[in-house]
Parts: structure tokens; C-alpha cells; sequence
């Protein structure tokens, strides 16, 4: 964060109230008081909440903060998975449906709580078998299916750290985090199947594990039966092969509170990913917490978040918080508009699906396809609908509240990070809401908009979104590079520096606007500028390039990159298309830049930093601002 950032805010929106019913509905009751009993004492609160749980050894202290550095419940010994399994099991809940899973093919599979602790300790045991032990990472680059839930839960069962990658990064994004992460293990699966097509993975990962040296299996999970793919005999294993001939009892490994549960990689500003590690007990405590208090899950509910357990939402949302609070957790690998624009919302009704959660890029998208498609299905099995992952604009959230939410279903707009690991700031149910705002933090939670300096702003004005207190779930490091985790804490002094820019209300609502780096989301994911222009630099034909993100209505934004060509290549549409090929094949479909442009020159400081504000500001013709670095 290097830029200076005035925003006035008009302050125009209206509230839109909760209907009667869910006044008393929510399990916090008052946000005030239990924002108050918060900070009347933090420690308090969240022991409070931790005792919910299981615990193979209590804390002896809630927190030690030593800036920047917190360890929480600290001493403590768990197992998550004894959480999010074991203690349904010993419970009524034993034979409830843990997760319903549909495939696009209209397949439909069902795990109660102890049929998935049945998978999930023979998966355990199998990894058991091929030496992984506590502390060992493990990457998992699977489609959205309940195995990948299985591999994740079996990981953490024996204390193995998960690095889940999201199916649809490409070979270099994937080889990239297996060795940053030095994984003795990839998982993966044959194919997975998007709109009707199979998408070969198992050829991304043979390639990603050329220059992988510390990978020592690829457990392989075979959806195409008829042709069997093999990558090398010594080296593969089938994913239910490896559950043969184990124990069917797999007793969770004693955990301490600050081991490392995950590293779940996001893009930064340089051109390699940050992998975040969160840890046992803290992250435990944050997303069951999140998961019953913002969604007010109720223990009959059927729940569904609509992100690929791949990303952090996925993490937070579908695996850990709604099962270690006993959730039934629909999942489905269907995209919003295959086979048509009416599936999600058919889903919706054949599973009478009572929360829901999804991305303000497909509430954009069904507000184009129109309320056709939603009004032909019976939505009114809904309570709670939420957002998240870039800002919900008024319009969208106007949209979703009428349409989807029928004027009655309070909308939970969650503003979070891969960083974070739980949500920070909402409108808490039973609260007003404003279109365009985020809302407050939640009890538990202080957050801020501060100017450079780290001075609260006046209300109505922006700055950086930052936090002020340590909170349970935070990522504890970066992955190898600590100096890039204290960055964080040291940007802007005395807090935690989300990176966003945002805007207080009078009213004390937070409206989250962008990014204030070298950031771009796209669709809700994170793409960082030097991971596109370092994949466009790695064709032969390109010297240079710089990439910004131009508004969408759609999508948030869209990727676009200025290249400057090696002597002897020109531009033609066949190098367009072949660059596109390259980043697709490099990064992955996310990170495909919408439209090339090619220059000679790209504005630079005089120490050579390309000012990509120079060049969005051309592109979307307004000030660019302070150019007084800018070389001539
Ligand atoms: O810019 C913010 C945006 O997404 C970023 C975090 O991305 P990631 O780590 O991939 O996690 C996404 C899912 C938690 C944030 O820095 N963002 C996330 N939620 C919101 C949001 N921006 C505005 N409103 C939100 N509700």
C-alpha cells in the first residue's frame, strides 16, 4: 500500500429491516450487548465460545500476544476432526446426514456423520500406511467431491498439513505451491467434470510433479472407469486402494492449539503466491463460531455454500465451521448455468435448502439472465442468504434480497480474507441492513478505517481497512517467509493491514471498495498483477508486460495486460490467442487476461517500477493522480 486514498462517501443508501421473525432469531441476541461483552473482555468472550467444544487438554491461557505474533488457547490439545466428527457421532446426531453431495451427471450421495467418519479414518489410515506422519504437507488438487472433503478431514486426522489447490490453476500454479510447500503427497482425481465435459487433471499433474522433487505418491481418485489413466505404477495409488487392508479405527493425533492445521496459498503482489498457515485451535474456535453466530445455523437446517472447497470459503464454510457446529452441508460440483440458468435454484428447492451462500458474481450474473429462471422454482425454503468475496453492490444486493430472499431472508454480506480465516465483518442478523455496506465487525472482532498513519478516519470518509486486535483464526505466518507475515502488522502501524480499501459510515458501517495493492479479483478470486505479467514475460515472444484490472459488471473485473514484444515478433490475433493458450495453460483459467494490448513503452518510475495506476488511469480516462515519480 504505497498510495495516498480520499474517498467521501454520498451517503445515500436505505436500510432495509429484518422482518419480525428474525428479530430474536439469531443465537448472539443483541449485537450491542454482545459486541459490549466483547470488549469488555476479549479473553472472556472467546473461551466462552471455545467451550462448546472438545478438548483433549484445556488452555491455560486464552491469548499471548506478542506483537505480531498471538497464540491461542495456548497448551491446549485438540484434533478438529474430533470436533467436526466424533463428538456428532457420540451424539443424536450420529446417523444425521453430515454431507449431501450432487454430481452433474444428477448422481446424488449422502455421508452421514458416522459414514464420513468411517471414510475419513480408512483414508487416514491409508496415508498412515504410506508413511505420512504429523507435520508432513499434503496437496490436494481435486474437483468439488465429497473425497476431497475426505482428503482434507484425513490430513488433519493424523496431523498431516493440508495444501489444497483449486482445480482449476494450471501447471505452473499447481508445481509452484507443491514445492513451495515441499508436499510428499498430491491427491488428485483422474477428470473433473464442468458443464458437461471432462477436463483432464491427472495430465496438469504429472507435469506439475516433473520438477517436484518431494512428492513421493500421487493418490489417484478414478471417476472414468472405463479408460484407467496411469502416470507411473511405482509411484501412483488408486484413492479407495489405499483404503483397503487398514484399520477402520484411526484415533485423531493429539494436536497443540498453535500446530499448523493448513497452507492454503493466495496470490500477493510479487509474482509467487503467499502460502497462509493457519493453525488448530484458534481457526476451530473462528469458523464454528462465524458459522453458527452469522448464518444462525440451526441444527435442522440444510445448508450450502456454493465456493469449491479449494479456496478459503470452501475451508472456513463448508468443511470446518458448518460441521464442527453439525450442520447438513449440501455440495455440489453444478455451475450456475449448466444445464441451464434454473439448476441452482432447482436445487434449492429439491433439497429445501435453508441457508445459502454464494458470490456477488453470480448474483450479478442470474440479475442479467433475469428473475425468470429463479421464479420457477419454490425458494421459500430459505432463511438466511449470504455474500461474499467482493463487494455486493447495492443493485445486487437489491436483487438478491427481492428476488431470492423474497423481502423476508436477512442478507449476511461477509467481508473476510484467505488471512483472516473466519469473518470479520457482517450485518449480524436481526440488524439493518445497507445495500453497498458490509456492515460492522462482528463480536469478537475490531476492525477499523484508518488513514496512513494508522488515524481512525471521520465517518463518511475512507481509507485502509485494517484490524486491531488479534483474533483466533488469523494466520499465524506466511509459509517461509515470516518477513512477508509481519508486513501484514507493520504497514500500518499498531494493525493488522487487510489491503482493502474501505469507507466508514456515519452510522459506523463499513463499505469495503477494492484493493489498495497490486491485487485484482476477478470472479471473487484474488489474481495478482506479477503472477499474470511473470506467466505473459515466460513466453518466448514477450519482454515486458504490466497488467491491470478494468471494472466489470459481471465479474468485478477483468484482467488486462499491455505487452511489450522481443525484436523480431509483431502483433497478430495468432499471438493473442497463443499468449492466452500460455497463461491458461501456466496459471490456470482464472487468471486469463480478457483482452492483450500491445506497446512499446509502459510508464515506469525512475527506479523502473511500472506504474500500473498510470495505466488504468488511461484506460478508464480519469486523473491519474500524483505523477511526480513517473520517469519521462
Ligand atoms: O478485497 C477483499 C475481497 O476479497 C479479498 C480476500 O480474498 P480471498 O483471500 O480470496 O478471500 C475471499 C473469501 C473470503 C478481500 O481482501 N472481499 C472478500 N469479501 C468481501 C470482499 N470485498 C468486499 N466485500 C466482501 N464481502
Amino acid at each position: 500500500m504505497t498510495e495516498d486514498f480520499d474517498v467521501k462517501l454520498v451517503e445515500h443508501a436505505k436500510y432495509y429491516r429484518p422482518a419480525a421473525e428474525y428479530k430474536n432469531n439469531s443465537w448472539i441476541g443483541d449485537y450491542k450487548k454482545a459486541y459490549d461483552r466483547f470488549q469488555k473482555d476479549p479473553e472472556l468472550f472467546w473461551s466462552g465460545i471455545a467451550k462448546d467444544l472438545e478438548w483433549i487438554r484445556p488452555w491455560d491461557t486464552v491469548l499471548d500476544w506478542n506483537y505480531p505474533y498471538a497464540k491461542w488457547f495456548v497448551n491446549a490439545k485438540l484434533n478438529i476432526t474430533a470436533n467436526c466428527l466424533d463428538r456428532h457421532v457420540k451424539s443424536d446426531r450420529r446417523n444425521k446426514a453430515a454431507l449431501i453431495w450432487r454430481g452433474e451427471d444428477g448422481a446424488e450421495r449422502v455421508y452421514t456423520y458416522q459414514q464420513l467418519l468411517t471414510e475419513v479414518m480408512r483414508f487416514a489410515n491409508g496415508l498412515k500406511k504410506l508413511g505420512v506422519q504429523k507435520g508432513d504437507r499434503v496437496c490436494i488438487y481435486m474437483p468439488m467431491i465429497p473425497e476431497q472433503v475426505i482428503a482434507m478431514l484425513a490430513c488433519a486426522r493424523i496431523g498431516a498439513v493440508h495444501s489444497v489447490v483449486f482445480a482449476g490453476f494450471g501447471m505452473t500454479a499447481l508445481n509452484m505451491r507443491i514445492t513451495d510447500a515441499e508436499a510428499k503427497i498430491v491427491i488428485t482425481s483422474d477428470i473433473s467434470i464442468r458443464r458437461g465435459k471432462a477436463i483432464p487433471l491427472i495430465t496438469i499433474v504429472q507435469e506439475a510433479i516433473d520438477n517436484a522433487p518431494s512428492v513421493e505418491h500421487v493418490i489417484i481418485h478414478r471417476r472414468r472407469k472405463d479408460q484407467p489413466v496411469t502416470i507411473r505404477a511405482d509411484f501412483e495409488l488408486d484413492f479407495y486402494g489405499i483404503m483397503e487392508d487398514v484399520p477402520a479405527i484411526c484415533e485423531p493425533e493429539v494436536m497443540d492449539a498453535e500446530d499448523p492445521l493448513f497452507i492454503l496459498y493466495t496470490s500477493g503482489s510479487t509474482g509467487t503466491p503467499k502460502g497462509v498457515l493457519h493453525t488448530c485451535a484458534g481457526y476451530m474456535v473462528g469458523t464454528y463460531y462465524t458459522s453458527k453466530y452469522v448464518f444462525d445455523l440451526k441444527e435442522r437446517d440444510i445448508y450450502w455454500c456454493t465456493a469449491d472447497p479449494g479456496w478459503i470459503t470452501g475451508h472456513s464454510y463448508i468443511v470446518y465451521g458448518p460441521l464442527a457446529v453439525g450442520a447438513t452441508v449440501f455440495l455440489s460440483e453444478l455451475t450456475p448455468d449448466y444445464p441451464d440458468a434454473g439448476i441452482w435454484w432447482k436445487l434449492i428447492e429439491e433439497q429445501r435448502i435453508n441457508v445459502f451462500y454464494t458470490a456477488p458474481t453470480a448474483i450479478r450474473t442470474f440479475m442479467k439472465l433475469g428473475e425468470v429462471w429463479p421464479n420457477k422454482y419454490d425458494l421459500s425454503s430459505l432463511r438466511v442468504i449470504g455474500s461474499v468475496g467482493e463487494p455486493l453492490n447495492p443493485e445486487a444486493f437489491e436483487w438478491y434480497y427481492k428476488v431470492i430472499g423474497k423481502d423476508r431472508c436477512p442478507i449476511v454480506d461477509t467481508w473476510w480474507q484467505t488471512e483472516t480465516g473466519m469473518q470479520m465483518i457482517t450485518t449480524m442478523i436481526g440488524e439493518p441492513m445497507r445495500p453497498g455496506f458490509a456492515g460492522k465487525a462482528i463480536p469478537g472482532v475490531e476492525v477499523d478505517v484508518v488513514d496512513k498513519d494508522g488515524t481512525s478516519v471521520r465517518p463518511g470518509t475512507g481509507g485502509f481497512l485494517v484490524v486491531k486486535k488479534p483474533w483466533p483464526a488469523m494466520l499465524r505466518t506466511v509459509y517461509k517467509n515470516d518477513e512477508r507475515y509481519r508486513k501484514y502488522w507493520e504497514t500500518i502501524k499498531g494493525c493488522y493491514a487487510a489491503g482493502d480499501l474501505a469507507v466508514k459510515g456515519k452510522d459506523g458501517n463499513i463499505m469495503v471498495i477494492g484493493r489498495a495493492d497490486d491485487i485484482i479479483i476477478v470472479a471473487g478470486h484474488n489474481i495478482g498483477t506479477a503472477e499474470v505479467e511473470s506467466a505473459l514475460v515466460s513466453h518466448h515472444a514477450v519482454a515486458e508486460s504490466a497488467v491491470i484490472g478494468k471494472p466489470d459488471t459481471l465479474k468485478g473485473n477483468l484482467i488486462k495486460a499491455f505487452v511489450i514484444l522481443r525484436v523480431g515478433n509483431t502483433p497478430s490475433d495468432k499471438l493473442t490467442s497463443d499468449l492466452i493458450y500460455h497463461v491458461r495453460v501456466t496459471l490456470g483459467p482464472i487468471a486469463v487476461p480478457h483482452e492483450i494490448e500491445y506497446v512499446d513503452k509502459l510508464p515506469k518510475t525512475r527506479s523502473g517500477k511500472i506504474m500500473r495506476r498510470v495505466l488504468k488511469a488511461k484506460e478508464l480516462g480519469i486523473d491519474p493522480g500524483d505523477i511526480s515519480t513517473l520517469d519521462e
